[in-house]
């Protein structure tokens, strides 16, 4: 790791078992309180069934913190970054073997080509302009291997009201389920398209994409 990266410590002990945290109500991180006169939407519950990623190799995992869901489903081989260390902490409630960071995903403090594959799970939204959005995009380009894979999971932010409460049931092939509230800006023009476009825009090659509604996902490629 480079200068400008605060590595967080994992605690000694998990604080809940799985199971436990499944039932606490810990799994809602929403962010920050709604002013009285602000419009919002919300999404249906949507199902999502997570899988391990078919691909070798170490993974950062930006804007991973709250549930981290990246860790708990590949462990060991995740570097989670988070510009919070208080959404980090959250993330290792769930005591994944993971390595942690607070770092800008704007200016990610790694080596250019440390890793094999990145992902954005449900973050893109938590990076509300397109600026910030492309710089992200840029930066994982950089800290990807040549022909690393980019993993994108994210919500479809197109509604005019102040906000979107994207609402989720994530199950895990463990038989874990977490229930989500995602609260976040609205009114981006996050959409399947734009972010394409963006991936395209910042070097990246769009392998794959699936419109699912209220989200989408991407696969994209490295072109260094
Ligand atoms: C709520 S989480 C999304 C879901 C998360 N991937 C998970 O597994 O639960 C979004 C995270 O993105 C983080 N974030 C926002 N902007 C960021 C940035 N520029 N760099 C790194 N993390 C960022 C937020 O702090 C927040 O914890």
């Amino acid at each position: 790791m480079l200068s400008g990266c605060y590595t967080v410590r994992a605690p000694d002990k998990p604080v809940f078992s799985s199971g436990e945290a499944q039932s606490s109500n810990l799994t809602s991180p929403t962010s920050g309180l709604m002013s009285e006169d602000s419009s919002s939407f919300e999404t249906p519950v949507q199902e999502i069934r997570l899988s391990s990623l078919p691909f070798d190799g170490l993974i950062v995992d930006i804007g991973g913190g709250g549930e981290g869901l990246l860790s708990r489903l590949e462990k060991g081989r995740v570097c989670v970054v988070d510009i919070k260390l208080n959404k980090i902490r959250e993330a290792q409630i769930y005591g994944a073997p993971a390595q942690w960071a607070v770092s800008d995903g704007r200016h990610l403090c790694f080596r250019t080509g440390s890793f094999d594959i990145a992902t954005l799970w449900f973050s893109l939204g938590y990076m509300r302009d397109w600026e910030t959005k492309e710089l992200v995009m840029r930066e994982i380009q950089r800290v990807l291997k040549p022909e690393g894979i980019l993993s994108i999971l994210g919500a479809k932010i197109i509604c005019p009201e102040d906000r979107l409460l994207f609402k989720a049931r994530f199950m895990f092939p463990d038989g874990d389920v977490s229930q989500v509230g995602y609260s976040l800006a609205g009114n981006q023009n996050q959409s399947l398209t734009s972010t394409m476009i963006a991936l395209e825009d910042s070097g990246l090659v769009v392998l794959d994409s699936k419109d699912n509604g209220h989200w989408f996902k991407i696969l994209a490629e490295s072109s260094r």
